[in-house]
Parts: C-alpha cells; structure tokens; sequence
C-alpha cells in the first residue's frame, strides 16, 4: 500500500477499525511492532455521537462577542447558533430565552432567577470567562442547569506579566518611561538590577504559581514558593514551610492565592516587615489580599523598593470610569508613589487567553449537550461515563437531575431494571444530583416509556435521553 510521508493515522477502514500508517522517514513504535508482530491493524472502539432523542434540533445564543472559534466549533456540531457582539437586558433574555436549548455570557450578561424561570428548555449556561457571579447558580442548579466556566485558561497569560513587572521593577523602567513622557531624562543605575540570581518567592503554587516558577528560572532566578499544601516542586524550585520564611528569604514576592477567609490581608503590616528591605511586591491574584494601606507606609518609608498591583479591593465596573479616592480612599497616594505600577485588571487579559476559553468552554457545553458530562460544572455535581461505541446499538444513556433525597435511586433503578444497565453513576452537590446510565438493547418503542416514567418520580427535575 503506497503511504503519504508523515501521516500517522488513515481514515477508519470501519467504524470500529482504524487503519495506522507512519512516515518512512521516521521510525516510531508502529514501525517496530510492525517489524515484529507483522500487522498493524489497531483495533480502536470509536465512540458514538449522541443526539436527544426528542430530535428537536438545538439553539445556542452567544452574547458578548464570544471568539469566532468558539461559534465555530458550536456550529460544527450542527447546532442553531445565535451570535451577537451585545451583552442582553434582563428583560430582552427574558423576552428572547424561551427558544435557546444554551446560553454562552461573558461577564456583563446576568443570568437571574428570572431569567432562568423563563428558559423552559434551557439545559446549559457557558460563561466564556473565569468568574460565574454573573449567574444566579443556586437557581440555575434548582432548575437543572448546570454553569461551566474557564477558571484557567490565562493562567500563562498571568504568569508572563509577572516577569514583566519582575523586570520592571527591578529595573525602575517603569518610572523612567513615565518621567520621559514627562519631558525628563533621567539616566541611572543607582538602585537598578538584572533579576539574574536574585530570589522570587511565589505565594500559592497553584496554576499561575507553578507557570511562573518555570519562567522564573530561565531568567536565572532562585525560585521559592510558600503553599498551604505540599507540592512536587518545578525544576530547581523550593518550598518553604511558612510565609514568613519566604518573606524573609525573597527579593520579589510575588501573590497567587485564592480570596478565602484566610488570605484577607495575608500580606499587611507584620508580613511587610518580614519582607527583606528593597524588596518588591506584586499582587497579581485577588484585590483583598493586600491590606493596601499598610503597603502604602512600608514603601513611603522606603522599606519595600517597589510594587506592581493588578488587582484592588473595589475595582470600577467598566472601561472609562475613574480609579479614584471615591472608590478607594487611597488610590491618589498609591498613584503618586514612585516604582509603582499599576494595572487595570489585566493579567489574563490576553487574545490566547481569550481563544483558550472559547475553546473550553465550547467543548464544555458540547461535552453536556451531546454526552451528558457534567465535568468542569461550578453549580453542579461532576457525572460522566465512558463512552457508548459505535458498535453498541441500542443503547441509551439516561441523564437525570434530581433532587438530592433518599428513595430517588430506588425509583430510578426500578425503572431501569427490565434492560441491562451497563454502566452507571451518580453524584450530589447540596441540594441537587444527577445520575448518569447506559442501558443496553432499549427498542425505539420502549425510549419515550422509559422517559415519562423517569420523569414523573417525585424528585425529577431534568430528564434527558442521548442515544
Ligand atoms: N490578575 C488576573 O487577571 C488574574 C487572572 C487569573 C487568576 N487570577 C487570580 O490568581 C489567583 C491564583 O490563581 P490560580 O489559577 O493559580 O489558582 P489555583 O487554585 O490554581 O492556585 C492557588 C494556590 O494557592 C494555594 N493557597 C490557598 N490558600 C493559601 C494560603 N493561605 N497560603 C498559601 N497558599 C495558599 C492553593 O493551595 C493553590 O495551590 C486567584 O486568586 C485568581 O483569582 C488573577
């Protein structure tokens, strides 16, 4: 058989047969097995798409400019999908919803109770960003509507501006552009240095941490990192065992922990003292975690060298609006404090970043729309099963929320009990569950029965056959 050069796997000879085929030029694991088993043929079971039984096709209405790849790919499943540029009112939602099968939103879409009461066939939100507070997911979960979101997408995209301002504030180049701007030049090496064998201490070595710990040491940093659990660390990285032993070790501290109880104000006066003098902060993570005013005295009084925030406790609701004493007391002195930097919230704020989220979340909404899988929910339970192949026919696979109250499964089971059921699962968060099932050998005549059956238990609320 003549072999394009480089193509690895050739369309399936059968639905459930995949014909693998390598490069001459470079011998890989096929060839060899080649050599030595003589065929190559990999059985590989290809799982099955699956479509609601009701057959009623789907429609997605994407507010917010979603990325083009992410209607794209919604498109591509050969979904209905409504794409606007616009965030909705409450009221057009609640005008518009009753149609859409999906909503994707990003942050300026709320999705309220009411909106929610007025989406009868609404089976999944997409929130195209990191944060969820935008949906009512209390409500969304009641209903049955489980809320995905991209809480990691930029963690790169965060991680690169923290080396940035690593540099920047060691270099204090920040205060020579804006002098510059100001007609002022002002050459100087005095208090400036490469960041080449100094000590970055990482706090939180979470998504972004981990990211940075990496970059970090191909500048030829010393990388130290505090976390409340024990984590393999990254290269040459080391962790320590409390925050004040990182504070006191670090020339740069850098913050990348959750807004919880514990990490309000973790860096305040007594942490800023621990800090070495001319040392640098950056708060990259959540605006609470840095008790600003205590910030604002330790570099007045020329403890700390510099910092880099991009994050505060009130942040100004959109584009334009001031960043004032009205929202901060504050703001006006931290503004005029030299080898500051200061950032409106952007450290994941990059076009990557954007197209990874779309990605995510697109794949998240097709994973539930057409398999069922809860995986990556915020408002729900996390139920998925390994795939029905193309080769089991007749199977269906039974997707039911349900209020969280003994007696459900029992009821459900007995309903499921005339077939064979190949698999199943079953997870509960708060006040709510969902059980997943494949069941074998289901005649086309038995599905809607089995169905209104399900439905009509006492604790369904959502009740959903793929097959
Ligand atoms: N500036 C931005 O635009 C931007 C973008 C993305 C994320 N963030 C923020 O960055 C922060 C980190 O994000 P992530 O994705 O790396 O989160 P993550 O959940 O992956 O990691 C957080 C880490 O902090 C650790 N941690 C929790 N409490 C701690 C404590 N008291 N002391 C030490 N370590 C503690 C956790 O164990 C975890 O390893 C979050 O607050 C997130 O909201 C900001």
């Amino acid at each position: 058989m003549s072999q394009p050069k480089n193509v690895v796997v050739a369309a399936p000879a059968s639905p459930s047969t995949a014909m693998v085929s390598v490069s001459p030029s470079a011998p890989t694991i096929h060839d060899r097995m080649s050599r030595r088993g003589g065929s190559i043929q990999m059985h590989i079971r290809q799982p099955k798409v699956l479509h609601p039984v009701e057959n009623e096709d789907l429609k997605l209405l994407l507010l917010e400019n979603i990325s083009p790849d992410a209607v794209k790919a919604l498109r591509d499943q050969g979904w209905h999908v409504d794409h606007s540029t616009k965030a909705m009112s409450e009221d057009e939602l609640v005008e518009k919803i009753h149609q859409y099968h999906a909503i994707g939103i990003r942050s300026k879409t709320r999705i309220t109770e009411r909106v929610l009461k007025a989406a009868p066939k609404l089976l999944a939100v997409g929130c195209f960003c990191i944060g969820t507070n935008q949906v009512d997911l209390t409500t969304a979960s009641k209903v049955g509507v489980p809320v995905f979101n991209s809480p990691f997408s930029n963690s790169r995209s965060v991680a690169e501006l923290v080396m940035s301002e690593v540099v920047a504030l060691s270099r204090q180049y920040f205060q020579r552009a804006w002098e510059m701007r100001n007609g002022i030049w002002n050459k100087q090496s005095k208090g400036c240095w490469e960041v080449r064998g100094k000590t970055l201490g990482i706090v939180g070595y979470g998504h972004i941490g981990s990211q940075l710990s990496v970059l970090a040491e191909s500048f030829g940093m010393r990388v130290l990192f505090h976390d409340v659990i024990n984590i393999m660390p990254l290269g040459q990285a080391r962790q320590v065992e409390s925050l004040e032993a990182l504070l006191s070790q670090s020339d740069f501290v850098t913050l990348h922990v959750p807004e919880l109880p514990d990490t309000f104000n973790m860096i305040s006066t007594p942490q800023l003292a621990q800090m070495k003098r001319g040392s640098y902060l950056m708060n990259n993570a959540r605006g609470k975690v840095v008790d600003i005013p205590a910030l604002i005295e330790s570099l007045k009084s020329g403890h700390l060298a510099g910092c880099a925030i991009d994050v505060f406790p009130s942040e100004p609701s959109a584009n334009g609006a001031p960043f004032d004493n009205s929202l901060n007391s504050w703001a006006s002195t931290l503004c005029s404090l030299p080898n500051v930097i200061l950032t409106p919230h952007i450290g994941g704020s990059t076009e990557e970043a954007q197209r990874m989220i779309g990605e995510e979340v697109a794949a998240s909404l097709t994973r539930y729309l057409n398999f069922g899988s809860t995986i990556g929910a915020v408002n729900f339970p996390e139920v998925d099963l390994r795939a029905i192949t193309a080769d089991q026919r007749g199977n269906v696979r039974v997707c039911h929320v349900h209020v969280n109250q003994p007696g459900v499964l029992k009821l459900v089971n007995e309903a499921l009990s005339p077939y064979n059921v190949e698999k199943q699962f079953s997870d509960s968060k708060g006040e709510i569950a969902y059980l997943m099932a494949d069941i074998a050998d289901v005649s086309p005549n038995d599905i809607n029965k089995l169905k209104e059956t399900i439905k009509q238990t006492k604790s369904n609320i959502l009740t959903r056959l793929l097959a």
